[in-house]
């Protein structure tokens, strides 16, 4: 059976943070609630020259090669943080980046599950064309009202992942598990910038999801739990992983000791920096757990659970190929995370919550990102997108 999988993944986020202790002195609370209980330290924040489209262009970049330019036959956007109502935002993704006019672009939309959906479709797709690539892209950016229990839990990035036949970093399995219900955990109006959430539901139907999914991909002939040495969850915030393996904790109480906590930790790295970022957080959870595990995890098994308030789930596996190691960008990413700066309350307010009156067809941005691709304004309400490294050198 062709291999098909994951060949090359990248990681973007914004180059400033805000920490969660300075969230907690301003909310006069314990600062070990966010760091211990909820489980964060840091939330990504983006200045309002980046957008889900400019932190997917500098995520996907590095993956360019003149030979995957060549071979794209397909980019998928997944977000829920969309810029525009009818236009994929991937299109613009696919001009800034001059993928080849011979490609689809499409958006996806289901919550934090949608990147789940993409990457899915994208192994379909190779099974029926193998020569061809897919640019599979999860960028979102995750608001709440200020002064709600929710808010510690923001954040903001992307992942850009190659989807092919004989990937060298991981094989996808065909084993699913899915579970829909049509249920208010988490929604945002098309008016609203910010979510409304129903926090407890959302961990309840976050944890009910699991359990129909993972009974569903073992009755799809998925793996034991025994087999997965690694586990990968969606992290809204990290202490989520906890809640999750205590559902194992409870149905497979054996494997569970077995494999321990461990199976989980390593995947909290990248996540407890960085903050919620919606469809990406699962795949930041996997990319944390390549690059800072200790142990080399050439062909073990990896379970994936994806979930999408509103709600989607999807147990899924996968396993690690021989040499991914050779393929990751770990220095890059640790880079990217150690070199932010931290900001304070008030400029992250400012940053986040501050909007430009919808009605304004036309405005300019001041270039604050750090980033390679930032969005520029609006000119006639068409968004703006440049290079900053190109006209800095006058290009
Ligand atoms: P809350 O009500 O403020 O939290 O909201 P809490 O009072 O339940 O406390 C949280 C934890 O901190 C508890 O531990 C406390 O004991 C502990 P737990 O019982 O959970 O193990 N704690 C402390 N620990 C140490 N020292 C202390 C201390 N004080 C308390 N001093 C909530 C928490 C997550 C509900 C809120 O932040 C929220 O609404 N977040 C947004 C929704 C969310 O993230 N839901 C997750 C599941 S749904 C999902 O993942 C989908 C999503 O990504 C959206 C999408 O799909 O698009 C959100």
């Amino acid at each position: 059976m062709m291999r098909i999988g994951i060949d090359d993944i990248s990681l973007y986020v914004p180059g400033f943070f805000l920490p969660l202790a300075t969230l907690a002195k301003v909310h006069n609370i314990d600062p070990n609630k966010y760091l211990l209980g909820i489980g964060q330290e840091k939330m990504a924040v983006p200045p309002p020259d980046e957008d889900i489209v400019s932190m997917a262009a500098n995520a996907a970049k590095p993956l360019l090669t003149p030979l995957v330019m060549e071979s794209i036959s397909t980019v998928i956007l997944a977000t829920e943080s969309g810029v525009d109502q009818s236009k994929s935002a991937g299109l613009f993704i696919h001009g800034i980046l001059n993928l080849r006019a011979n490609c689809r672009v499409i958006e996806f939309k289901q919550a934090c599950y949608g990147a789940t959906a993409g990457l899915q479709m994208a192994c379909a797709l190779v099974n029926q064309r193998p020569n061809e690539r897919i640019l599979v892209i999860a960028s979102d950016i995750s608001c709440y009202q200020p002064n709600t229990d929710a808010e510690c839990t923001e954040g903001a990035g992307a992942i850009a992942m190659i989807v092919s036949q004989s990937p060298r970093i991981l094989n996808i399995h065909p084993y699913q598990g899915r579970y829909s219900f049509d249920v208010m955990d988490f929604w945002r109006p098309n008016q609203h910038k910010m979510a409304f959430v129903d926090g407890k539901l959302s961990i309840e139907m976050y944890l009910e999801s699991l359990k129909q999914t993972w009974q569903n991909y073992r009755l799809d002939g998925g793996l034991p739990l025994s087999s997965l040495r690694h586990l990968c969850f969606h992290l809204p915030f990290t202490k989520m992983a906890q809640k999750a393996f205590s559902i194992f904790e409870a149905i497979e109480p054996k494997a569970a000791k077995d494999i321990g906590p461990q199976s989980y930790t390593t995947s909290q790295i990248y996540g407890r920096d960085i903050g919620n970022c919606y469809t990406a957080s699962l795949y930041i959870a996997l990319l944390s757990l390549l690059e800072n595990s200790t142990e080399d995890l050439s062909e073990q098994n990896i379970g994936l659970f994806s979930y999408g308030s509103g709600c989607v789930g999807e147990f899924f596996s996968a396993s690690v190929v021989k040499g991914y190691n050779t393929h990751l960008r770990k220095t890059e990413h640790h880079r990217l995370l150690q070199s932010r700066h931290e900001l304070n309350y008030e400029q992250y307010l400012v940053w986040f919550y501050q909007d430009i009156d919808p009605q304004i067809g036309s405005y300019e941005l001041p270039q604050l990102t750090c980033g390679r691709y930032r969005f520029n304004g609006s000119k006639n309400h068409c968004r703006q997108y440049e290079n900053s490294q190109q006209s800095q050198k006058g290009n």
